[in-house]
């Protein structure tokens, strides 16, 4: 029989979102309500791992009073890392060579030290698969979606998303007006690692005339005679969304940086190849626009900030009803629960029979196919 929860913590990984806060505020007003102490874990699992930062506050109390005032902030109070994995903790070497160690041992030991019950994990991907683990081997864990790409698996949407393509709509409506100005091609860069939905639901709702998604080897022909045609028939400007992870057929993604041990690949620079090329080939002047780390800055929407309170809610719910090793997730209308090993891993995918995709084909978007 499980014993009563007194003490929880907070741990917010990987890459920010909009929202983290909100979360935060809403894990620790729901934690309190019920006679809970709150800490936080700065920094990933860094405030436990690297004491050489956190000699003193690593975990970190958190009180109602303290996060009464952060749910709309951007980032996360805690701190954030995507490259601080416990379970394959990266040390240089002072020969210079890179090993990876497990050191989950020490979170279980500082928790416990703590006397802290129960975890709640807000991340995406990595982060789950990291609370999945740590689930296994014996902890209380819940985990909540976050990240701005929308890639995670059985839920209806992360937090962070809608902020990010609130934003990046705004700044591709400005991108109409000089475009046609100057009649040129604008591509538009925007995040979303290995899937297409920041791209594809900006590209929707701002009006573009194509845009590139991981999950369409795209076809430089086709995407130049698309343009191309608008040109003759009058519309001498278009503006072309390319999410990171998109690839021509047959050809490779673009990458900023290769991974390596403890580093994820880092995306990133295909909207300026693509200009070039579309400007070679169309003989329009092209730009190229990178939203990048806008999207993650700033307030949450209205939305991000209701989801974010409602899986902060929903995730002391949880653990009070004895839940452990779940993630909640949004189920409309309602939030549920859904099994960490059943999200840890898998990535969610623009499907490509989908409304959305049929949608961007019916307004005449071009997907490069
Ligand atoms: O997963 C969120 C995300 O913003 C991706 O869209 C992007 O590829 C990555 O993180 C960027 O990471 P970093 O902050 O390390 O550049």
């Amino acid at each position: 029989m499980l014993h009563p929860i007194r003490r929880i913590a907070i741990s917010t990984g990987g890459g920010d979102a909009p929202g983290l806060n909100a979360v935060i505020r809403s894990v620790v007003f729901a934690a309190e309500k019920r006679g809970w102490e709150c800490f936080g874990i700065r920094e990933g699992f860094n405030g436990i791992l690297r004491p050489d930062r956190y000699p003193v506050d690593g975990i970190t109390r958190l009180t109602m009073a303290q996060v009464d005032h952060i749910g709309h902030l951007g980032g996360t109070i805690l701190g954030t890392t995507n490259h601080g994995n416990p379970l394959k903790f990266a040390t240089t070497m002072p020969d210079g060579s890179v090993t990876e160690t497990d050191r989950s041992g020490e979170i279980h030991a500082a928790l416990k030290a703590m006397e802290i019950d129960a975890l709640v994990c807000i991340g995406g991907d990595g982060t789950l698969t990291i609370a999945n683990v740590l689930h296994q081997q014996g902890m209380r864990v819940v985990g909540i979606p976050k990240t701005i790409d929308n890639d995670l698996d059985k839920t209806f949407t992360t937090f962070g998303f809608d902020t990010a393509v609130a934003f990046a709509t705004e700044c591709t409506d400005r991108l109409h007006s000089t475009a046609g100005s100057h009649q040129r091609i604008m591509v538009v860069e925007v995040m979303g690692r290995y899937a297409g939905w920041i791209a594809l639901h900006t590209g929707i709702s701002a009006n573009a005339h194509a845009i590139l998604i991981p999950e369409i080897p795209y076809d430089i022909e086709k995407l130049t005679a698309h343009l191309s045609a608008r040109d003759r028939a009058g519309h001498h400007y278009s503006i072309v969304i390319v999410a990171e992870g998109a690839n021509p057929l047959g050809g490779e993604r673009v990458l900023h940086e290769k991974g390596g041990a403890g580093y994820v690949e880092r995306l990133g620079g295909i909207g300026e190849n693509l200009a070039q090329e579309l400007q070679r080939k169309t003989g329009k002047e092209a730009r190229a626009v990178v939203l990048g780390h806008l999207l993650r800055g700033g307030s949450p929407s209205a939305f991000d900030r209701v989801s974010a309170m409602r899986f902060g809610a929903a995730a002391v719910r949880a653990l009070d009803e004895g839940h452990s090793g779940i993630m909640v997730a949004l189920a409309y209308p309602d939030v549920n629960y859904v099994a960490l090993e059943e999200v840890a891993g898998r990535m969610k995918s623009v499907p490509l029979n989908g409304d959305i995709v049929q949608t961007a084909r019916d307004l005449n978007i071009c997907l490069g196919d």
